[in-house]
Formats: C-alpha cells, structure tokens, sequence
C-alpha cells in the first residue's frame, strides 16, 4: 500500500464515519449499510437509481435554524405572506424588512428547497432569472428574495421590481442607470438597493472563488473611489432606495478575519456617506462565503461563533464611527446545504495501477460534481452498503467521463475488498453539486431525493436520455 498525502492518516477502521463531514441522521448500522433518515442506503439505490443525491431534511433545517438563531429570522416579512408588487418600497410605508439570513440559492436551488427555506424563516438570495423564476413558482414571498449579479439584464431586473423583489444588489454603474429608467417607468415603485462593494481583501480560498480584492469582476471598489461615485449616482436618482452596502469576500472560507476586515471597510464607508450626504444607511450584508468541512482537516466556525465576531467588529467600527448598528444580514449557501447531502454512486470498475494506487470508476463524475476538476477541491468516500472487513487501501474514486481529469475523489482509504456493485457514498455534496452539473458526454444529471421521518421522496426527478435528446431539434 502507498502512503497517502500527509494530511490524509491510514485509518484504523475503514468503516467508521467522522460525524463532521455527514449529515446528522446518517450512521452505519448493525448491517454494516449507512442508513439516513432511518433508510438504508442499499434500498434508496435499488428505489431510486444511482448516482443519486440523498439530502438529509432534518440536518438542513437545523443549519437553518442554526443560522436562523445566531443573525436572526426574515424580521416582519414573514407576517407578508402575499409579497406583490409594491413590496419592494415597503420599508417606506413602514412595511416588510428583509431578513437577516439569505439562503444562497447558487448552493442548491429547487422549489422544495425554496419551501423549506421559506419555512424555516429565511430568506433568499437568487443571482438569474431562472433562480428568480423558481423561487416565485415555489411561493417564496418576493419581499424576502434579494437579486444579486454583476451584469442582470433589463429583463431580469424589471421581472424582479414588477414581482416586488425585497432588494436588488446593484453592482455597476451601467445597472444603475438600467434600474432607474425601469422604475421610473413604474410611477410609485421605489426599489430597494444595496450597492455590491470591493473591500480589497484577499480570501484565502481558490482564485476562482475569491472575490473582494481589486482585480476581479464584482462590485466597486471602495479604495479606488468608484464605491463613492455609485453612492454619490444612487442618492441623485429618487427613484431608488438606497439602503445600504454589500460585500462578499470570496467562498469555502475559515478565517473570520476577513469577514471583520470586510465589516470595518463597510461601515467606514457607511461613516463617510453620512458625513457626505447626511444619510445614515440602515443595511448591511456581508455575504457569504462560510466554510464547511469537506475532509477531517477542516474546522468550520459555527453560525454562533461567526455571528459573534462578525457582530463584534460592526459594533466596534461602529462605535468607533458613532454610527447606529446598521441591520446585518447574511447569504450562506454552502454552509446550509453542503454538509446535508451526499451522493451516492455504484461502483463500477476497479483498476490497481501497480505501485501506485488503484482506481475506483463509478457511475457518475464531473458531470455531477465538478468541483474536483475545477477548483482542486477535497472530498471523501466509504464503501455504503456493507461493512468491511478488509484493509484500507489507497484509491482515487474516478467518474466515467472521458477525461483523466475526471477525479470525484484524489486520495482517499478504502477497503481493499472494494469491487464492482459496491455502493460508495460521498459526503459534502449538497452545494454547487447538482447545481453546478452538466450533460457532459451526454450523461443525464441524478435525480436529488430529500428524506425525512422514514420517508424518502424526489425533489429532483432523474433525466433521462428522451429529456436531452427533447432540446436536440435537429
Ligand atoms: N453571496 C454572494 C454574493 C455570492 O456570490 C455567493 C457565492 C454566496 C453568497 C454564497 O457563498 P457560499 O456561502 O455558498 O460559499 N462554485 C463555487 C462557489 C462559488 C460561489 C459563488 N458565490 C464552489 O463550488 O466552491
């Protein structure tokens, strides 16, 4: 057997599960299967077909509520079941406030997924027209929706003034102007705004998922004085609402400081608006972006721990500014729905390339998880439907794509037994997995089923091979 990399120990026993990376109804019973929800995993896949993607519905309420009780519920918008036109204006009238935790609807997005959401208090941050279209269909009150994106089409944006959208995060200047000109078209509609910031910080994630300092696409910068200019265009145009700034640092992130960092470059902003324009700006989001344990060397902070520092820093900055505390909210997608779903996959092949490790090809890949090719990203395995007796050996789990680069999981221990018709399982998979999946090599993308209370039911139906040959039209 090779040694692995450093970070990744030969386990003592191959079958055990380190809670931290599984959702909180999963374990292994006496039959050696991983049961969720009090359902074998053997079962779901002989019912539903692999690969599949199990979510756990009780794990992610609880990250809901756990997020919920640290920044805080959707306020009184939730008393606003109807939404509708005009909402979007209602903090003039004394209506609806948008909440403080934004579901990032990027992570996952489906209409059960909305109705959750909705159910456990959140709100909801979408960044396309179809992300908007889903949440409507789902009855998500547009109060409690924020629209997000760095180049939002007229279309999109006056879809979301007419629908009544709580808040639109504008994130150029050209947006501006296109946002004005829709509602000054709309007599009495005042919609409200955030302005996206560039606070300069430097996240230490993947490049690709970093996203404050100076040289990327989104938002304005703050040191560079284009924030300013935004501010100073918003204010003039009285057909919009500004309610305050923006700022997301970057993805799968653990130190807290940056998220301290991005607060206290906000709020000096925030100091020098009122000191300008005499406006003292009620809102402050600061996206998301929380880290989730994808392997036994990640330590995420919890809801608690991150609403603590997060709201230590605002409070200092603001105190120092003596500004009042503006309204903070939140956008975690990963972090709600990451760790409450995992895929399952049957294995397929198993190749030992001598010397060096053996390949486990099972039936699915980059098609349903891309994550690994594109940003290098960790995860793990077990083998699910039985318990082994046998030694860990190292392995790389690989799809079915026709691409080397198609690695679900680069280093990890399984038993040595592992063979073709086993059912291995991969935990972490709940965000940008299905919704990041493709057709690559015509594959069609797995259905996501959600269990709870002893009940396993599609919220994503499997596509078929008729689903993508409907788009081909010849
Ligand atoms: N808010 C804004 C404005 C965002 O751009 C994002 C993510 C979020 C919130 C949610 O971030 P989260 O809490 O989920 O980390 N595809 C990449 C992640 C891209 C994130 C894009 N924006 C990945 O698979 O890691």
């Amino acid at each position: 057997m090779s040694p692995g990399p450093e970070w990744l120990r030969v386990p003592e026993d191959v079958n055990a599960l380190v809670p931290v990376l599984w959702p909180a109804h999963v374990t292994r019973a006496g039959h050696g299967a991983l049961t969720v929800g009090g359902l074998r995993v053997d079962d779901l896949a002989a019912e539903f077909g692999t690969p599949l993607y199990v979510l756990d519905e009780a794990d992610m309420r609880a990250r809901c509520g756990a997020f919920r009780a640290a920044f805080g519920g959707a306020g009184s918008a939730t008393a606003d079941q109807s939404g509708g036109a005009g909402s979007a204006t209602a903090d003039q009238s004394g209506g609806p406030e948008p909440g403080g935790v934004y579901y990032a609807g990027k992570a996952f997005l489906c209409r059960a997924v909305v109705k959750i959401i909705a159910e456990e208090g959140l709100s909801l941050d979408v960044c396309s027209g179809g992300e908007l279209a889903v949440a409507l269909s789902a009855g998500m009150p547009p109060a409690r929706i924020g629209l997000h994106g760095n180049n939002k089409s007229v279309e999109e944006l006056a879809r979301a003034v007419d629908a009544g959208v709580g808040r639109i995060v504008v994130d150029s200047l050209d947006e501006i102007e296109r946002l004005s000109a829709i509602a000054r078209a709309r007599p009495g509609t005042r919609p409200a705004v955030l302005l996206r910031l560039t606070v300069g910080v430097e996240a230490h994630t993947h490049e690709f998922i970093a996203t404050a300092h100076e040289d990327q696409k989104f938002g304005l910068s703050v040191a560079g004085g284009a924030a300013a200019r935004a501010v100073d265009k918003i204010i003039g145009e009285d057909v919009l609402d500004l309610r305050g700034f923006h700022s997301h640092i970057g993805s799968q992130i653990f130190d807290t400081g940056g998220f301290e960092l991005a607060a206290r470059r906000v709020v000096g902003l925030l100091a020098a608006v009122r000191d300008t324009h005499g406006v003292t700006l009620p809102e402050l989001d600061l996206g998301g972006g929380f880290g989730i344990a994808y392997t036994t060397q990640d330590r995420p902070a919890t809801p608690a721990e991150l609403a603590a520092g997060i709201r230590a820093a605002v409070a200092a900055e603001c105190a120092a500014a003596r500004l009042a505390v503006p309204r903070l909210s939140v956008e975690p997608g990963r972090a709600i729905i990451g760790p409450a779903m995992f895929t399952l996959y049957r294995v397929g092949t198993v190749k030992e390339v001598a010397g060096l490790r053996t390949y486990v090809s099972v039936d699915g890949g980059m098609s349903d998880n891309i994550r690994s090719a594109l940003y290098g990203a960790a995860y793990s395995a077990t083998v699910a439907g039985r318990r082994s007796p046998a030694a860990p050996m190292l392995a790389r789990v690989v799809g079915k794509h026709c691409e080397s680069g198609d690695i679900l999981v680069k280093d990890e221990f399984l038993p040595a037994d592992t063979r073709p018709g086993d059912l291995l399982a991969v935990p972490g998979t709940g965000a940008y997995g299905r919704s990041m999946a493709s057709n690559y090599n015509h594959v069609p993308r797995p259905a996501v089923i959600a269990v709870a209370d002893r009940r396993a039911r599609v919220i994503v139906r499997r596509e078929t091979e008729d689903d993508l040959l409907a788009l081909d039209v010849g």
